[in-house]
């Protein structure tokens, strides 16, 4: 265990592809731990004095806060980075705010547009980078949700998960976790919507080795059938706002309620990253309703999140 954390110090964190299985399982289990050890009291001050600085080019409740408690809670401190505060909003290039970071922070996590910055932050700083979403992925959402279902499921290998919605960020990284982990994994998007090529084949390479299954479909009861667990996004995320009206007629079919939900295992358990639409991609009563766990997976982001950080911004 102690050599696989070493080969984590120092990494940046920018797609789940770019672990082994291993390292992935660990930073799971990592997550449950130090979740144990804050809910008994057991100091866990394994980043004292460190200090992490949060860019955010767009919005955020629960990465921004748990990422901020989180290294609080790890004996550090985080920096809060808005485009309105810092000279990167001013057009400073990303490559000059790097090499300047570096010089005063231990790690860096960055939310952001194109998946190129969060690299190019990356390829110009010292320190770990990690990406707190970009268009393309979302990496430290799926590690809290890999965490929350085998809190609920004890295992994650051979279950089924399907997510049906926008082939979006989420969807990628869940495509490249579920992969990691064996779970099988059934993704049902519109037509045009469908999660990029490149990601479903790089989920597929990862898949190879854990004998996980990826099917990509436009047929929602397809993908839902005997699922173990369901989850789903957002049909808009953010910066794709002038497209909240045509997106509402396509994916409606594609809305996870009593009727879909009927279809997947009798003890599903239903997923969200959060921010969630009542009435557009899942109704009330599925995401208020007795399979939803929404909450412990909005709470194992700050778990995540510390195990994230201690493994790679350790010394
Ligand atoms: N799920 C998630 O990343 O939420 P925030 O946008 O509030 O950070
Ligand atoms: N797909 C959503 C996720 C928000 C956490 C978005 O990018 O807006």
């Amino acid at each position: 265990m102690n050599s696989l954390k070493e080969t984590l110090k120092g990494r940046d964190f920018l797609s789940l592809h770019d672990f082994t299985p291993q390292q992935i399982a660990l930073m799971i289990d990592f997550a449950a731990q130090l979740k144990q050890m804050q809910k008994r009291g057991e100091p866990h001050e394994l980043l004292r004095g460190q200090s992490l600085g949060m860019i955010f080019q767009k919005s955020s409740t629960r990465t921004r806060v748990s990422f901020e408690v989180g290294i609080y809670q790890l004996g550090g401190r985080g920096l809060f980075l808005s485009p309105s505060d810092i000279q990167m909003g001013r057009g400073e290039s990303i490559a000059d705010t790097a090499r300047v970071l570096e010089r005063y922070l231990d790690g860096i996590m960055i939310r952001t547009f194109d998946q190129s910055e969060v690299e190019e932050l990356a390829a110009n700083a010292s320190i770990p980078v990690i990406n707190g979403l970009t268009d393309l992925l979302h990496p430290t959402q799926v590690i809290a949700d890999l965490q929350t279902v085998k809190e609920y499921k004890v295992k994650l290998a051979g279950l089924k998960m399907a997510f049906v919605g926008d082939g979006n960020n989420v969807c990628h990284a869940l495509l490249h976790g579920c992969a990691k982990t064996g779970m099988h994994i059934s993704v049902a998007s519109p037509e045009g919507y469908l999660p990029k090529e490149e990601i479903v084949a790089e989920a597929r390479q990862d898949a190879l080795e854990t004998g996980a299954s990826i099917t990509i479909t436009t047929n929602p009861e397809e993908a839902v059938a005997g699922a173990d667990v369901l989850y789903t996004d957002v049909w808009a995320s953010m910066g794709q706002e002038s497209e909240q009206l045509d997106r509402m007629k396509v994916f409606e079919p594609y809305q996870l309620n009593d009727r879909l939900t009927a279809m997947a295992a009798p003890d599903y358990i239903f997923l969200h990253c959060l921010p969630a639409h009542r009435g557009e991609e899942m109704t009330a009563e599925i995401i208020d309703g007795p399979h939803s766990v929404v909450f412990d997976e909005a709470e194992n982001r700050l778990h995540a999140h510390k195990a994230i950080m201690a493994l790679l911004m350790a010394k």
